[in-house]
């Protein structure tokens, strides 16, 4: 009887004490049996199919799962079919992997609550390589990260081993992760040396069994600083050997390694129009010499330099010369925006202009732009917006979707990255939500068709509770937190009033004269007393003709723009009428106080929801509200007291007066 108790105590403690309630168990969450069941069978055999008997040996409480290898069209990659009867339940895939994912699509449905006794569903990935990139240095500090240091060790590395790392591998399979590039875009050389190699080394071989394929960020110049080379340029054979002789050295460590992630000429990084080649040299160069071993270039189009032209328009200009002149197996890769991660922009105009070079988008989980780790913002519907833009450059119907995963352009490889937002804080992203928007990146680049409601639906049911009371509530708030930032932060299409340096609060009156005017907040909403906004119509920067007919003209008219995009096209005068019948500035007023409300609403919205949720998540997050609503009055009031010296108007009365 005693022993009987034991054993009732047991089972109930035990799945509480996996759950810890600092954050650190992710969307994780899983039940764990008592006893590890032997329920799973498998036809293959190797690390990665003992990782998902272990994970449903542990996790699984239903009925018994076949692992099946199957034969499956090319095109299938890592994807899966489950089929159930009330008794059995098989998984079939082309590759160990396709099973691992299978696995933890079935511990996903059983987190949700969801009946498996009449499964029939088949999943394959959107793009091949999904990516996360870490902008980690090898000092440990990470650039724009907001969840403390880097995860990577790379003092203990080889020999002191994290247990972080695995559990990192482990919560990027789990919602089909493939990739990671692990250092900084900003890269240092040093990532190159034979002592650095032997680390990610032992990374790689931890990240496998996980399907997790390592990548790095290199510096144009590792030649010249690591070899003495006498240069690092891209034509000279002495570079050109060294390169070839730097890949032979990591695919002999790491066989699977995936290949180079490339930040040239650009914000001060050394690339090859130092030596004046051009772009394609320098990003053919490597693509040669990872060629043989199946390695990629992910070559960044995130390239601009102070000058009279629009920085929204320099990657175009520059790239779009150049298509077809690239290998076949360098990607461009493209921030959904042609500025800067903002809280809105309008897509970036490369999107579909490359007819003949594989292009792939760049996102930012990291939320550098969207209040960093102390704002609930969810970025699914942002991603969303980016995904489901109609380019036109195929005629209609030809979105950045489309483009990007091989549905409209050939691609022997399709690719979806996002700047990771996980460091080592217990929770991994800093704020609670946070987490959704690294769930939500990976969702996506599996199933781009996946809304951003359904995504929250399981995030939030997996990570707190399915009790409906705190999901509809829960749901609501996220899925309207991208817009609320916007209206607090930037609405209308402004952009890029950050201060400068953080880009935390707001600076719309900087003006950076002596330094770089194309860092000036004031560069980009050109306030002044006739009205506000960047004239990208064909009489100002004429950015609109880098778009494809019919965008092109939707975005020349005013009448036609999108009025959340009025002040990225155009420079609208105060008393322009909006299609709600306010002035422009009146509009503007009330979209501010809109978000600010928001974000009050979303402090009672988690007051109400209190009973659901364990105390310690609770108050940590009830705390990250309180600085959010008080940095949305901050970023009202500072806005909207500025932009009053240019538009001499009143605010309306019934908007909470700035202090
Ligand atoms: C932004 C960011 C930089 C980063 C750069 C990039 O400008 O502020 O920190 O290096 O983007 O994407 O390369």
């Amino acid at each position: 009887m005693q022993h009987f108790r034991h054993y009732i105590l047991l089972f109930l403690i035990l799945p509480l004490m996996a759950f810890a309630e600092d954050g650190s168990q992710l969307w994780l969450r899983y039940p764990v049996n008592p006893k590890p069941r032997n329920i799973v069978n498998s036809n293959s055999k190797s690390p990665t199919i003992e990782i998902s008997k272990k994970e449903l040996n542990q996790h699984w409480a239903g009925q018994a799962i076949d692992l099946k290898i199957d034969r499956f069209p090319e095109n299938f990659k890592d994807g899966y079919k489950i089929v159930s009867t009330p008794k059995k339940i098989s998984v079939l895939a082309k590759t160990d992997l396709g099973l691992l994912y299978g696995s933890y699509h079935l511990l996903n449905l059983q987190q949700q609550k969801a009946s498996f006794s009449n499964l029939k569903l088949e999943e394959k990935p959107s793009y091949d390589v999904r990516i996360l990139n870490h902008w980690d240095n090898l000092d440990g500090t990470i650039e724009r990260g907001y969840a403390g240091h880097s995860l990577w060790k790379w003092e203990d590395l080889p020999n002191k081993i994290s247990p972080r790392y695995e559990e990192y591998a482990r919560a990027n399979a789990s919602i089909g992760i493939n990739a990671t590039v692990l250092n900084n875009v900003n890269a240092s050389p040093n990532m190159l040396r034979e002592d650095y190699l032997k680390k990610v080394k032992v990374l790689a071989d931890i990240f496998r069994p996980y399907g997790i394929k390592v990548y790095l960020s290199v510096n144009f110049s590792s030649p010249k600083v690591l070899g003495n080379t006498k240069d690092s340029d891209p034509l000279n054979k002495e570079v050109q050997k060294w390169w070839k002789d730097k890949a032979a050295e990591i695919y002999k460590l790491i066989p699977d390694f995936g290949g180079f992630l490339v930040k040239a000429n650009s914000e001060g990084q050394p690339g090859p129009q130092d030596y004046g080649r051009t772009h394609a040299d320098g990003a053919n160069m490597m693509a040669d010499v990872l060629k043989p071993y199946g390695g990629i270039v992910m070559w960044r189009a995130f390239v601009y330099s102070p000058s009279k032209e629009d920085r929204a328009k320099q990657a175009h200009l520059e790239f779009v010369p150049l298509d077809g002149k690239f290998r076949d197996n360098v990607i461009i890769q493209i921030k959904n925006g042609p500025i800067d991660f903002q809280p809105r922009e309008a897509f970036n105009p490369l999107f579909g202009a490359l007819r003949k070079t594989s292009e792939m988008v760049e996102f930012q989980i990291t939320q550098e732009y969207l209040g960093q780790a102390n704002h609930l913002v969810y970025l699914a519907p942002l991603f969303k917006e980016t995904l489901d833009s109609d380019t036109f450059s195929d005629g209609k119907g030809s979105t950045i979707a489309k483009i990007t995963d091989g549905t409209l352009r050939p691609a022997k490889l399709t690719d979806i990255s996002a700047v990771a937002n996980i460091g080592e804080d217990k929770n991994w992203t800093g704020h609670h939500f946070a987490q959704a928007n690294w769930y939500a990146f990976g969702r996506l680049a599996w199933n781009h068709d996946l809304t951003s409601e359904k995504i929250a639906d399981e995030w939030i049911k997996m990570t707190f509770t399915d009790d409906k009371n705190f999901v509809n509530q829960v749901k609501e708030m996220m899925l309207t937190s991208r817009e609320t930032a916007v209206d607090y932060m930037m609405p209308l299409g402004l952009h890029h009033i950050f201060a400068g340096g953080h880009h935390y609060g707001p600076e719309p009156w900087g003006d950076y004269k002596g330094g770089r005017p194309d860092w000036s907040p004031v560069y980009y909403h050109q306030a002044n007393a006739e009205g506000i906004g960047f004239d990208r119509t064909k009489t100002g920067s004429d950015a609109v003709s880098q778009y494809f007919t019919t965008l092109n003209e939707t975005y020349n008219n005013i009448k036609t723009t999108p009025e959340n995009l009025i002040l990225w096209f155009h420079h609208v005068p105060w008393d322009y009428r909006m299609k709600d019948g306010k002035t422009l500035w009146d509009e503007l007023c009330y979209k501010y106080d809109s978000g600010v409300q928001g974000v009050r609403a979303y402090q009672k919205a988690w007051e109400s929801v209190k009973p659901y949720v364990d105390a310690e998540r609770f108050s940590e997050v009830q705390d990250k509200l309180k600085i959010q609503a008080e940095d949305a009055v901050w970023w009202k009031d500072a806005c909207l007291l500025y932009f009053q010296t240019f538009s001499k108007r009143p605010i309306p009365s019934d908007i909470e007066k700035p202090v």
